[in-house]
């Protein structure tokens, strides 16, 4: 696991940045795995620059987003739907047919899910995926556990992830507790990762993902089980501060 330790947050999101843009570059029809979350959102603000200047083209893009909470509309305002639009989408040409989010409305939500993994594997898997760290090492909603799933599914969220998802709603009752996740087999599909951490908040959960052993009670570190993967830290996150 390579690690690129930024200044600060504005450069760690610069570097991410322009490491998708060139992916984006080098094959026009990736497939990009978003994730949402705070920590990606000055790279796609930097993503979205870079379109407006006539960089990166995303008429080619297949997005394929991580989770979704459950139940929730697409349209309101604290769905993943709406956070991909909001932040990204609707500031590049991505083709609304190309754009792929698990859907948070549906009835049967096995099937979405038995669904969503078959359509990323008719894809092949991602060429890049790109993961923020949960402050008890989730990556997409696989909470630590002793065992984590390949496939996609409906999980609990755990009791420190609806507390940190909770800043971004009004009503402790309107925070969801669960979400349909790609599992780590859709997650591993990926040629490429990147995973972003910003924060002093995540030092610690940095420093476990490099400590040298795996864990399922860590499912970011995991990620050492693979080639290909760059972590991208600010200083803070790296424990530098
Ligand atoms: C979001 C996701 C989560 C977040 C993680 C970190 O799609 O899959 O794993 O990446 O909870 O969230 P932030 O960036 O808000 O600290």
């Amino acid at each position: 696991m390579d690690k690129i330790v930024c200044a600060n947050y504005e450069e760690m999101s610069a570097v991410a940045a322009y490491i998708i843009a060139e992916q984006i570059k080098r094959k026009p029809e990736s497939v990009v795995g978003f994730a949402t979350g705070s920590t990606p959102l000055g790279a796609y603000k930097r993503l979205a620059e870079l379109y407006s200047c006539g960089y990166v083209d995303f008429s080619g893009v297949i997005s394929f987003n991580l989770d979704e909470y459950y139940p929730i509309k697409r349209d309101n305002s604290r769905s993943y739907f709406s956070f991909m639009r909001e932040n990204l989408f609707k500031y590049v040409n991505i083709r609304p047919e190309n754009v792929n989010i698990p859907n948070g409305e549906c009835a049967d939500p096995e099937k979405e899910c038995a669904d969503y993994d078959g359509r990323l594997k008719r894809l092949g898997g991602t060429d890049l995926q790109i993961l923020g760290v949960g402050n008890n090492g989730h990556i997409g909603f696989n909470e630590p556990r002793e065992e984590l799933p390949l496939a996609a599914g409906l999980v609990d969220l755990a009791e420190d992830t609806v507390k940190a998802n909770s800043r971004f709603f009004e009503k402790p009752e309107d925070v969801p507790r669960r979400a349909i996740t790609l599992g780590l087999g859709g997650i591993f599909s990926s040629k490429r990762v990147l995973v972003l951490v910003s924060g002093a908040g995540k030092a610690e959960i940095v420093k476990k993902m490099f400590s040298g052993s795996v864990s399922a009670l860590v499912p970011a570190s995991l990620l050492n089980l693979r080639g290909g993967v760059t972590v991208i830290a600010d200083k803070a996150a790296d424990g530098r501060l």
